[in-house]
């Protein structure tokens, strides 16, 4: 019988506990002086992750490998296998799992799919009480209306958004990004931390994980762009692969102090020219130009540096040449002058 049969009061999930780490416990050669204090240390709030896919897989395999009560459920069972051979449980069905755990960790492939698990008759009414860790990405309004209907199931809410690929969970240098609940997040911390050192509470605003979540991967997506764009020039010029990864890493210091300048000069609107422009608007553009040269010369697929010359052609003719890369913040923002700009530049 699963032992989640035993968890609807926080008793039971004591009992449920301490049946794990009972045999752990026995064991201590000194049982009578420190079994008390060996049971608080030991004892550990069950967790359940639905999902067993590539994260929700990794998440498990952190949580059993340090000794959490873990139980694991997926749409195919199959994949738990592996899992349940490590330590896991899973129960017979996906109200068992849910109704194991004190926390939940939701790691499906998006929000479409939680809802299919969560909003059903069967599984919501079992959430009351528990804490729901949705780690599906999602944009931040979905986020904030999955908390708000976890919230009237009489469940606690955080929204995480995992910067990382399964390899790096439970390592040291993995980052996490908590956002909602502060008692949630306070209470499920040393759980937390198990899956990403890097683990941060971004604040009590739910949505706000998946947001900052979604602005660094614009700044990622940014940078592989670039990156196949760079490979194709390297290639088309009949330069090595190894010299291009060299001096990609070489450069990688510039490119970071630069994007932290647009960054903070962005926050602060100093869009003009000053003693500490690092290079000008009308530099960059007469280094860009030669990358529009280059895919003209080669043949090379013009979209998205095109793209990037609207936007640049924008910033020069509004702010003038010797204003700051920054200048092109404004743009991204979106407001009538980029439509009409647009319009000109497709016509
Ligand atoms: N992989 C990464 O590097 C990474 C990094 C950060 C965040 N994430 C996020 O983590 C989440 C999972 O990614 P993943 O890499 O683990 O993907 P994955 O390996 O493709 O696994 C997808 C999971 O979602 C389940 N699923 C899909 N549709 C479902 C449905 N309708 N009902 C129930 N379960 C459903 C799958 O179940 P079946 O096995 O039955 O198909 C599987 O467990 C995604 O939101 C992703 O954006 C991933």
């Amino acid at each position: 019988m699963p032992i989640c049969l035993f968890t609807r009061t926080s008793r039971c999930v004591l009992l449920n506990a301490e049946r794990f780490y009972t045999p752990l416990l026995r064991a201590h050669p000194n049982r009578k002086r420190h079994s008390r204090q060996a049971r608080r240390s030991i004892m550990k709030q069950p967790v359940c992750v639905l999902g067993a896919g590539r994260m929700g897989s990794s998440l498990a395999t952190a949580l059993v490998n340090n000794g959490h009560p873990t139980w694991v459920w997926n749409r195919t069972p199959e994949k738990c296998a592996p899992l349940v051979a490590m330590g896991a449980k899973s129960g017979t069905n996906l109200q068992d799992v849910v109704r194991a755990a004190e926390i939940i960790f939701v790691i499906v492939l998006d929000f479409a799919a939680s809802n299919a698990l969560l909003k059903r008759d069967g599984v919501a009414p079992l959430l009351k009480g528990k804490t729901v860790v949705q780690l599906t990405s999602g944009s931040p309004r979905l986020a904030r209306e999955d908390a708000s209907w976890i919230g009237a199931q009489g469940a606690e809410y955080l929204d995480g958004a995992i910067m990382a690929t399964p390899d790096f969970i439970g390592r040291p240098e993995a980052a996490i990004l908590y956002s909602g609940s502060r008692t949630a997040y306070e209470t499920c911390e040393p759980v937390l931390r198990i899956l990403g050192g890097q683990t941060t509470y971004v604040g009590n605003v739910p949505g706000q994980a998946s947001a900052l979540d979604t602005a660094l991967l614009a700044q990622m997506w940014g940078s592989l762009f670039g990156a196949l764009q760079g490979m194709a020039v390297a290639q088309a010029e009949g330069i090595e692969v190894e010299t291009l990864r060299a001096q990609l890493l070489a450069f990688k210091p510039v490119v970071d102090a630069a994007l932290l300048d647009a960054i903070d000069r962005s926050a602060s609107c100093r869009f003009a020219g000053d003693d500490g422009t690092l290079a000008s608007l009308g530099a960059h553009y007469s280094a860009f130009r030669h990358l529009l040269e280059v895919c003209d010369e080669r043949g090379l697929e013009p979209a998205f540096v095109r793209a990037m010359d609207r936007v640049f052609r924008e910033a020069l003719a509004q702010n003038g040449a010797s204003a700051d890369f920054a200048s092109l913040a404004p743009w991204f923002q979106r407001d009538g002058t980029i439509a009409e700009v647009a319009e000109q530049a497709d016509g």
